[in-house]
């Protein structure tokens, strides 16, 4: 018994089906309803619910081999305002004018001033989301092995193109506006997810380490939430960029309604940053940990992200990845040590962002290089956004080959 793995550990709990403990650390959900948008919860487990309405369009897409189709006919589906595209099954049609659309609670005030706050933003949230968070969900196991033995893992530079579409069209100063995108962008994102919560418990190689009869819950999407915009709230303060708390609101009504539109119940989703913080504390940073799948995705993504397209340096790359993250996630994923370039970031990474936010006379004297990365980061972003070839997002057929 003593060898057994943590990974083993967890599959044999959910097999057991002890509560909570397939998406905790072996402690029951203890987060409370009180501090969801919902005021109050049915005590249910996160961890345990998962998109029944979603997952059964999709089941029935792959099982009819519509797919294809569906991914030509809403090719062209992109404003928020936009008619739902033609040559689509009745079932589907039906469900997506169910779904696309804002919850009756949306403030439109909020998500205006969610707007104007990303776009200020922009350059640090992508620093923070691509470095930060992307290298994170390599470390978030149960998402590091989702990604990696479904179809998207196999071609990680895609899949980080699409990812990036989320977003950008998230952080856009016309995001909820009738021409914006983000409302179709969350609802495709919502039916792939749905569609790969159908295909992934087909995958042999999936399912020798998972530890859920289907993945990505409700649990994991907010967990996945806390990685990337909890994170990014708190590396802005850290960082002493000033937020005031209007702001702040803003900033998580537009994720609350986010994570609406991804299929996450009301119950579940934080009212407050306190709350939010509350359950990161509990889903989040206790579960992190390395895979063999994760350590893959990693070396990818960061291949991706140094000399060929943004012409930096592999040791500044790595240094800041385990300065946005820590030491540990940075040991996890093996990536080499350069004691120079961590000791520039350290300094200097501070002074840089005082003295672009207006809070510091001293340029840095790093502050070419610090600017060519966050200009060549932003740039993955916005070319991506901008392009009239942006990254569509299709729903997958198929698992990872092989
Ligand atoms: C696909 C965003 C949570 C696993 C996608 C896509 C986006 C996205 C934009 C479409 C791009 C693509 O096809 O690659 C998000 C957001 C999340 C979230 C914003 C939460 C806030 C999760 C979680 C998991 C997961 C928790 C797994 C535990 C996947 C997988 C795909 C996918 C496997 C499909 C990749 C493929 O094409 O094969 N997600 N995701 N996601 N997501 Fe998520």
């Amino acid at each position: 018994m003593e060898n057994l793995s943590r990974r083993k550990v967890l599959t044999l709990g959910a097999a057991l089906g002890i509560a909570g403990m397939a998406g905790t650390t072996g402690t029951a959900w203890a987060w409370s309803g009180k501090g969801s948008i919902a005021g109050s919860g049915t005590g249910a487990d996160p961890f345990q619910v998962w998109d029944d309405t979603a997952d059964a369009v999709a089941k029935a897409l792959l099982a009819e081999g519509r797919i294809p189709a569906v991914n030509t006919a809403w090719q062209g589906w992109i404003d928020n305002n936009a008619p739902l595209p033609a040559g689509m099954p009745d079932y589907l049609v039906a469900y997506l004018r169910q779904v696309n659309k804002l919850p009756s609670w949306a403030d439109p005030a909020k998500l205006a001033a969610s707007e104007k706050l990303y776009t200020r933003l922009s350059s640090y949230l992508f620093v923070s989301e691509t470095l930060g968070s992307g290298i994170m969900s390599t470390v978030i196991p149960r998402e590091a092995r989702a990604v990696y033995w479904s179809a998207g893992g196999a071609d990680m530079k895609q899949r980080a193109a699409k990812t990036f579409t989320f977003g950008y069209d998230l952080h856009n100063s016309k995001a909820w506006a009738p021409d914006g995108h983000f409302v179709v962008t969350a609802n495709k994102t919502r039916l792939v997810h749905a569609v790969v919560r159908n295909l992934l418990p087909t995958s042999a190689k999936y399912q020798d380490g998972a530890d859920q009869p289907k993945p990505i819950s409700n649990g994991d999407i907010l967990r996945t939430f806390h990685s990337v915009a909890t994170f990014a709230r708190s590396n802005m303060l850290k960082w002493n960029i000033a937020l005031s708390t209007a702001e702040q609101d803003a900033d998580l009504h537009a994720w609350q309604v986010a994570l609406h539109l991804l299929g996450v119940q009301e119950q579940f989703i934080p009212q407050t940053w306190a709350d939010a913080e509350a359950q990161a504390q509990q889903m989040l940073w206790p579960v992190l940990g390395p895979t063999d799948e994760g350590v893959s995705l990693a070396k990818t993504l960061l291949g991706y992200i140094e000399k060929p397209t943004l012409g930096l340096d592999s040791g500044f790359v790595n240094e800041l990845v385990r300065y946005l993250l820590n030491d540990q996630m940075g040991d996890w994923l093996g990536l080499p040590r350069d004691y120079a370039q961590a000791a520039l970031i350290r300094i200097e990474w501070p002074a840089y962002v005082a003295f672009r936010e207006g809070a510091s006379k001293i340029m840095p004297g790093s502050f070419s290089l610090f600017d060519q990365f966050v200009r060549g980061i932003s740039m993955l972003y916005l070319n991506n956004g901008t392009s009239p070839t942006q990254t569509p997002i299709t729903l997958p057929t198929a698992n990872r080959p092989g």
